[in-house]
């Protein structure tokens, strides 16, 4: 198996880990400091989100150019270093690339709006509709509400921006942007990052013909949206894009480069990213963000993945993001449910991402829609307040975005007392930090620690296939491996549950003391879940 079929991905949100010079701003020598957390934890893989240079008004998601950093996060021996000490403790780096635009800032896009004629007209979509009363399309931003055309006024027509109006889509299908770009990812490949996250992905290519997407009400990774996006999402030439991506990659020598991208749809549409094994490696399945806490639910998507994506393909499971509300959060504050929820990730088949300050169980921090920093919430200022706390789709991201919470002192010992933080520390974090958790063995940070070490230590959960178990009432499933198999069940229900596991079976995990091993029966009170060596039946 290559190093990253068997990984764990940790998510940085550098802005948000560690402030090391202390403006309240995380940056990378703050990553640097605080590797060993990593370790500690267990993790395979970092993965950086954007710290490029950029105006930051998307936090990095708006690119100014690719190859440089952002001041207030360091300069690039930071990221050498960073590159030098993760590899040292073992662990793999991947970096955040955003492709599918930049900020409207960025000289390419500034020379681009500026005529019709100057060198680099044709690196952004630009359209003529019918003049600035109509726009070329019904096409939506990826917040289905505005559209994602913008006027320029001194070219006199539109162009595309597929997220937020400051981040104008680049035209991949002219040659010399993917030629530039291309030159982007062997700059940091040659640098020893060991590969790349890839921002919006699905988005890539559009319909070159400009088609209007198709009425349809329906939900899109969980959002509600109005029309199908057939014309500009998941299309087949990303997956030939895809391909070139990979062949720059595999330029580099081993170890193995890996893309993972960032793209929305069914899991059939997702699996044709990895081509015939030369496309991307690893693709989010995001459908963990927008679960259904029952047993039921996740049995039948566990299936839908097993089935799109046999082995050796890998299943990506995220259950948090920096965009997507915390885990406790969304299963009404329950942390009995956040721990049930952990084992699953950790322990089914595919390659788990936990996101900063998930490993704590840190909860979404209250920001109202007119404090946000969040250019995403301030499209949806109009949401009333009391509306907005009962959406679990929080549209304010900057409730997930609050500092990595350290330990317990006036800044959760992300930037020094007496300086204040980019965002609100939540106030939690005199109880819920790294340092009050590090040794408390009922703590969340221990749970995902066993966890991690239980997936180092038994091949069956890091290699080997899984079989879902015919159970009503628990989620269970075996991980078979030559070296011997393990078997996972969660009660997701508010009775208790028992299963057979074999006479001679070993509890090797529980997510709480209760759960016990009766002779051949496992007992799991309500909201418990535990990881079996299954004895002989
Ligand atoms: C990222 C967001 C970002 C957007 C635009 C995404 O899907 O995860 O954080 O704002 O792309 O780049
Ligand atoms: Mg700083």
């Amino acid at each position: 198996m290559s190093w990253w079929q068997e990984t764990t991905i940790y998510q940085v949100y550098p802005r948000s880990f560690a402030d090391s010079n202390g403006d309240g701003v995380g940056d990378l020598r703050g990553v640097i400091d605080r590797l060993d957390h990593l370790v500690d934890l267990g993790a395979g893989t970092v993965w950086l989100s954007p710290f490029f240079a950029s105006p930051q008004r998307d936090w990095g998601y708006d690119v100014t150019d690719h190859c440089a950093v952002a001041p207030e996060y360091g300069t690039l021996a930071d990221v050498d270093e960073l590159l030098e000490e993760a590899h040292a403790r073992g662990l793999r780096v991947m970096f955040d690339l955003v492709l599918n635009h930049t900020s409207d800032e960025h000289p390419w896009f500034v020379e681009s709006r500026s005529s019709r004629t100057n060198p680099r007209a044709d690196w952004y979509v630009w359209a003529d509709g019918g003049g600035r009363r109509r726009r070329p399309n019904n096409w939506r931003t990826a917040m289905e509400i505005p559209s994602a055309w913008q006027w320029g006024e001194e070219r006199q027509q539109w162009y595309l921006a597929s997220f937020l109006p400051f981040q104008p889509d680049l035209n991949w299908r002219n040659p010399e942007v993917k030629a530039a770009m291309f030159d982007v990812v062997r700059f940091w490949l040659r640098r020893g990052v060991d590969g790349f996250r890839l921002d919006m992905f699905g988005s890539i290519m559009k319909d070159p013909a400009l088609r209007s997407n198709p009425f349809r009400p329906g939900m899109l990774g969980g959002l509600p949206r109005l029309w199908l996006p057939v014309h500009t999402r998941n299309r087949p030439e990303n997956v030939a894009l895809a391909r070139e991506l990979r062949a720059v990659c595999d330029e580099f020598d081993p170890p193995e480069r890996v893309l993972l991208g960032e793209v929305f749809g069914s899991p059939a549409e997702l699996r044709a990213y990895l081509a015939e094994g030369d496309g991307l490696q690893l693709v989010f399945l995001f459908d963990f963000l927008t679960y259904r806490y029952s047993a039921a639910w996740l049995r039948r998507t566990i299936a839908r993945f097993e089935s799109a994506f046999p082995p050796p393909l890998q299943p990506t499971y995220v259950l948090e993001n920096h965009d997507r509300s915390r885990t406790v959060d969304r299963v009404g504050g329950d942390e009995e449910k956040a721990r049930v929820l952990a084992c699953v990730l950790l322990t089914a088949r595919g390659v788990p991402t936990i996101y900063q300050g998930q490993e704590l169980g840190m909860r979404n921090t209250y920001i109202p829609l007119r404090e946000a920093r969040d250019p995403v919430a301030r499209v949806f200022r109009f949401i009333p307040e009391a509306l907005n706390r009962r959406i679990p789709e929080r549209p304010n991201r900057d409730e997930v975005r609050t500092p990595m919470q350290w330990d317990g002192t006036a800044n959760a010992g992300f930037c020094p007392e007496g300086v204040e933080p980019w965002l609100p520390v939540n106030p939690d974090h005199t109880r819920r930090n790294v340092a009050a958790q590090r040794d408390d063995p009922s703590s969340m940070l221990a749970l995902y620690r066993g966890l991690l070490r239980l997936r180092r230590d038994h091949a069956a959960l890091r290699a080997g296939t899984l079989h879902l178990l015919d159970e009503r009432h628990v989620l269970a499933y075996e991980r078979r491996h030559d070296s011997g198999d393990v078997l996972v069940a969660a009660n997701l229900e508010d009775h208790p549950a028992a299963l057979p596991v074999g006479t001679g079976a070993r509890l090797l995990l529980a997510t709480r003391g209760d759960v016990e091993l009766d002779g051949p029966a496992l007992r799991l009170p309500p909201h418990r879940a535990a990881v079996v060596a299954p004895g002989r039946t």
